[in-house]
């Protein structure tokens, strides 16, 4: 069964509520019908506005975060409940940014992931490795670890439906992509990795992104590559018709 291909956007911190309705708008109507699944990540505060303009259109909202926890006493933070019911699909995991910055760590990576899955949330799980552990020729061996630790206790079944993004964090708003053979040697080593986890079928069933500079110049290419089933796209997803043309790549 070929695996139907992801074109997901990540607007990180960036857009009003406002400017964020807009750019859906815009992207409804040129992204609507796309040949590949379309995913748009908004800042939590976008997201009202954002599933609104994508009404009737085959675009799906996702969150940025969210806390691993029901409820309670968590100042600042977003349960994964009010983001289900408010209609989100999806939320990104373990992004390098929410490592690098705010602490998230392998552990945390994990609780979330459980918890969004708990909630009927399709996670977008993150990996990618330092560019001096790429030197180091230590990235294969990091991304396994990465991955196991984040997939502790999900089920085969639980993993099928599950989305692996990964980005190498020297690729990341540099626009030094990586190559199509470095970005699809990594991919094919986590359907590896899932193999030897879950199995062939969930192996063939998962999917797995590329994220770090892609844009509409090269995401046929990247797409191309037999383990990439689409991208993770962080400026690109921020010009309508950039992303429309990654999209439909
Ligand atoms: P860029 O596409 O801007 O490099 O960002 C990639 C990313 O971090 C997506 O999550």
């Amino acid at each position: 069964m070929a695996r139907t291909k992801l074109a997901a956007g990540n607007w990180k911190m960036n857009k009003t509520p406002a400017e964020a309705a807009a750019l859906m708008k815009e992207l409804a109507q040129k992204a609507g019908n796309a040949a590949n699944d379309v995913l748009v990540c908004p800042p939590f505060v976008c997201l009202d506005a954002v599933l609104e303009a994508a009404k009737g259109t085959k675009i799906m909202v996702g969150a940025q975060n969210m806390y691993f926890e029901d409820k309670g006493a968590f100042t600042g933070e977003v349960a994964p409940g009010m983001l289900r019911e408010m209609g989100v699909t999806h939320v990104i995991i373990g992004h390098s940014e929410r490592r690098e910055y705010f602490g998230e760590t392998d552990e945390t990576v994990n609780k979330k992931v459980l918890k969004a899955i708990e909630y009927g949330l399709c996670p977008v799980i993150c990996c990618g490795e330092t560019l001096a552990q790429r030197q180091d020729g230590i990235t294969i061996e990091w991304i396994r670890m990465q991955i196991k630790k984040a997939m502790k206790d999900v089920t085969a079944d639980q993993a099928k439906a599950l989305v692996i993004a990964y980005e190498p964090i020297w690729a990341i708003g540099t626009g030094m992509t990586a190559t199509n053979e470095q970005a699809n040697e990594v991919c094919a080593a986590i359907r590896v990795l899932i193999v030897e986890l879950y199995g062939a079928d969930v192996a063939n069933e998962i999917r797995i992104l590329y994220g770090g500079s892609v844009n509409a110049g090269n995401s046929k290419d990247l797409f191309a590559c037999s383990d990439i089933d689409g991208g993770l796209v962080g400026g690109a997803s921020l010009k309508a018709d950039d992303f429309t043309v990654i999209a439909n790549s």
